[in-house]
């Protein structure tokens, strides 16, 4: 009786802790998943919380990778076959594309293994576990500096992965959850042989491109293939044609049964970032200053850009990939600006933080941090801009990419001999860069930054050097001023001009640099930076981490079911709830599913963004959809959840009650755009591509059958139903030599932190120069983005590791 009724309290108390959050908000470590599982069973999932993840034995979390460390994608079958969104495979696909090869636009499948095209520089990593590490993180930091803390983390975090993967060929990384209240361990096993299998065209994986972008209702085709290939052992190994599709642990059926309003959806991958707890003041600040700053550079890029490539097909091709990456975030930082606005969620925070006053009154330990914070951003506000600057504008055109190396290491050269060493080591990043580098556009850019800096930031910040050359340029206006200055940079410099640059890496001269005028100009900037506002910054930093620490501490000990989860932070996560419609003002509601009648009714032959393949306006007009068709003769397209989900978990699998793949995670709606900051209930969507679609294109656009044969296809119910159509692979056929491609530079920001002349050590042997210059502006404004091309998160903080792949 005492048991039971033990035992009855105990559940109790456990439903209503798991009730007591926003039911669907949430990104869960899968390690905790024990105290969800209730919500989860009641909400239509069939399994326990150890079939999603448990150590030692195969389980749900085995079949999720972590993609090129910016995406997640899914393994789908026994012979390492990866499914994740057509954004995340983009960089690869682009690169791989030329005028005569052109599979960006026409797609392509290989019809076998010997046609699948090796990635270079991709990877996809596995969990292999996770540990609490809380303790003995905590312990060793304590009484150390919070200004050094960041240093005396990184060697806690070394001794403790090096422990953890001792003797064997894993990779391990700390995590620092709740802002640093907590700490896990994860470590990886990660493989390096990653291969593309297929894609659609892109009139079909970009559907509507940045015009439907960020919004529901959508019809994009999200998708695109690889393969994990390792060496006999299946282990991890380099490329090599004598290397075999991976056998995983755990690869996740397919369902073909489709989805309706209500079944239960969960989510696994690796979301990225997000800062539910930020304080009132950085949405102040993000609102007011720098999201549309942001929007303002960026606007400045992509139109010069979009000029280059509506003149041509191959330019086009070559700056496609920058482009979309570019794109994303400008438009992201658009809604954001407008939902945070719309939802009031200055004043939401507000609230929050009347209350914590409240609370903390008297309580030495939280009495007064809201003042502290006030203070730090009043200090911080005047400077903010700078690093946006620095980072949208300064660093971002391609002579600042090719001369910031040499900016920063100049102290260090002595001889020509120095200068040609540095070059000779940044060879393939400096051809990277050129790649994309077209002359005109890139004037324009730097020409209308600088106006916009001129305009915004107060002259006593700019570096002296602007007045001096504005006056030596002087036109009619300071506009044209800095037009006529930016002319003569372009006209003079190596670093305006191609051919000058090469000529000039061939034989360098130190004299000639140092008299060049883009890295006169550029150094400058950097140095101004540098010097005059990255210790504020720096300062800014420091005290925003150490308040927004025991902020969220004060918060949990508050209310303790307030901070449930900890913020997005590129761990791997589970997000559960239900396939779910809504209205997204009044008067207006939008259906959960959109179909291939709508894809029609967006079709705009010949457009940029809304062209469609005639095979699939064909097909369309045949209904020939297969075993893909819903009930009612229609195809899916998307459909979407109320999942929690950001950034990161771009081609994260969308799963059933029973363990099977319905769908493909691709983005998030308008109405949420403010939802790395808040989760609101209400509107906030994910909006999935259905995986019946993507089965159907692949069949029936693609002809790729063999993949379809490869894949283990559900109908659902019930639970453990035998595979109807599987059938197994054959022994690979012996590899061809492929044409080796290579990954995006985007997708991979270092896990180094580097500065000034550590920096350029690496850098001359590593690091290519264009990750570099973006690695440059993001240590320089203290952000290690996960996403590369995405800009500093304002009101997000940054996260200790490395990521992207946009
Ligand atoms: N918004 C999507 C995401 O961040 C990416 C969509 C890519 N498409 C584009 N038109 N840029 O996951």
């Amino acid at each position: 009786m005492k048991y039971l009724l033990a035992v009855g309290l105990a559940a109790l108390s456990f439903m209503a802790s798991a009730s007591s959050t926003t039911p669907d908000e949430g990104m869960w470590m899968p390690i905790h998943l024990k105290k969800n599982e209730v919500k989860m069973k009641s909400l239509g999932l069939k399994l326990s919380s150890e079939d999603l993840y448990v150590v030692g034995k195969s389980s749900m979390k085995d079949a999720i990778v972590w993609f090129n460390g910016g995406c997640t994608g899914e393994i789908i079958s026994s012979q390492g076959l990866v499914l994740t969104n057509h954004h995340c495979g983009y960089d690869a696909i682009a690169t791989a594309s030329t005028k005569e090869d052109n599979i960006l636009d026409n797609g392509f499948w290989a019809k076998n293994n010997g046609q699948e095209r090796p990635v270079k520089g991709m990877w996809v990593s596995v969990v292999v576990r996770m540990e609490d590490v809380t303790q003995a993180v905590l312990a060793k930091i304590k009484g150390v500096e919070e200004k050094q803390r960041g240093a005396k983390l990184q060697g806690i975090y070394k001794e403790l992965t090096a422990e953890a993967i001792k003797g064997t060929h894993y990779e391990a990384q700390v995590r620092e959850m709740y802002k640093g209240n907590e700490y896990y361990l994860f470590v990886f096993e990660k493989f390096t042989d990653i291969r593309l299998v297929g894609t659609p065209p892109q009139n079909v994986g970009k559907f509507g491109g940045d015009t439907d972008n960020w919004m529901w209702p959508r019809h994009t085709g999200d998708f695109s293939m690889f393969r994990i290939y390792t060496n006999a052992e299946n282990k991890p190994a380099a490329y090599s044609t004598a290397n075999k599709p991976y056998a995983p642990k755990h690869h996740l059926p397919v369902s073909v049964a489709g989805v309706k309003e209500g079944d239960f959806a969960m989510i696994m991958g690796f979301p990225g970032r997000t800062n539910r707890y930020e304080f009132s003041n950085g949405i102040k600040l993000a609102v007011e200053k720098v999201n549309p700053t942001i929007v303002s550079l960026r606007d400045s890029r992509l139109k010069s850009w979009k000029e280059v490539m509506d003149k041509s097909v191959s330019d086009r091709l070559l700056l496609s990939s920058d482009y979309a990456s570019i794109a994303n975030y400008w438009k992201y930082y658009i809604g954001q600006t407008e939902q945070l606005t719309r939802l009031k969620v200055y004043d939401q925070k507000k609230e929050l933080e009347a209350r914590f006053a409240n609370f903390a009154k008297g309580n030495p330990e939280y009495d007064g941090l809201l003042e502290k914070v006030n203070k730090a951003y009043e200090a911080y506000s005047p400077y903010a801009l700078q690093r946006t600057y620095l980072q949208e504008a300064i660093m971002a055109p391609s002579s600042a990419q090719l001369s910031i190396g040499f900016v920063t290491q100049a102290a260090n050269f002595k001889t020509d001999a120095d200068v040609k060493k540095m070059a000779d080591g940044m060879k393939a990043g400096f051809e990277d860069i050129l790649s994309t580098f077209f002359q005109s556009s890139d004037q324009k850019i730097v020409t209308q930054h600088l106006v916009k800096y001129f305009n915004a930031i107060p002259k006593e910040q700019h570096p002296a050097l602007l007045a001096t050359m504005m006056k030596k340029n002087k036109g009619k206006t300071d506009e044209e001023s800095i037009e006529k200055y930016v002319a003569y940079l372009y006209a003079k410099s190596i670093f305006g001009d191609k051919a000058k640059f090469t000529a000039f890496t061939e034989k360098p001269s130190l004299k000639t640099l140092t008299k060049d005028p883009i890295f006169v100009h550029v150094s400058a900037f950097y140095n101004n930076y540098i010097t005059n506002f990255k210790p504020k910054i720096d300062e800014f930093n420091a005290m925003n981490a150490q308040l927004g620490r025991a902020y969220i501490k004060g918060l949990r000990e508050m209310q303790s079911d307030l901070v449930a989860y900890p913020d997005a932070n590129s761990s791997l996560r589970l997000t559960y709830g239900s396939v779910q419609s809504y209205d997204p003002k009044d008067a207006v509601h939008y259906d959960f599913v959109t179909t291939l009648d709508g894809v029609m009714e967006k079709y705009v032959p010949g457009d940029s963004e809304f062209d469609l393949p005639a095979k699939l306006v064909e097909l369309h007009g045949k209904k020939n959809y297969g075993q893909y068709a819903m009930a009612d003769g229609r195809m899916p397209v998307a459909f979407i959840t109320n999942n929690d989900i950001t950034g990161g978990n771009s081609g994260s699998p969308v799963i059933n009650g029973s363990g099977h793949l319905i769908g493909l995670a691709f983005d998030g709606n308008w109405e949420a755009m403010s939802g790395d900051i808040v989760f609101d209930k209400k509107y906030k969507r994910t909006i999935n591509v259905d995986i019946r679609y993507v089965l159907f294109l692949i069949e029936k656009l693609g002809g790729a059958t063999n993949i379809i044969a490869e894949l283990n296809l559900v109908k659902d119910e019930p639970r453990f139903v035998q595979p109807i159509d599987e059938i197994k692979m054959s022994v690979p056929s012996p590899i061809a030599k492929p044409l080796p491609i290579k990954a995006g530079v985007k997708g991979a920001t270092g896990k180094t932190t580097l500065e000034g002349a550590k920096m350029m050590d690496e850098s001359t042997s590593k690091i290519k120069a264009k990750e570099l210059a973006e690695k440059t502006a993001a240590k320089a404004v203290e952000v290690t983005g996960k996403e590369a091309m995405r800009p500093v998160m304002p009101v997000t903080e940054a996260v200790p590791v490395k990521r992207e792949g946009e």
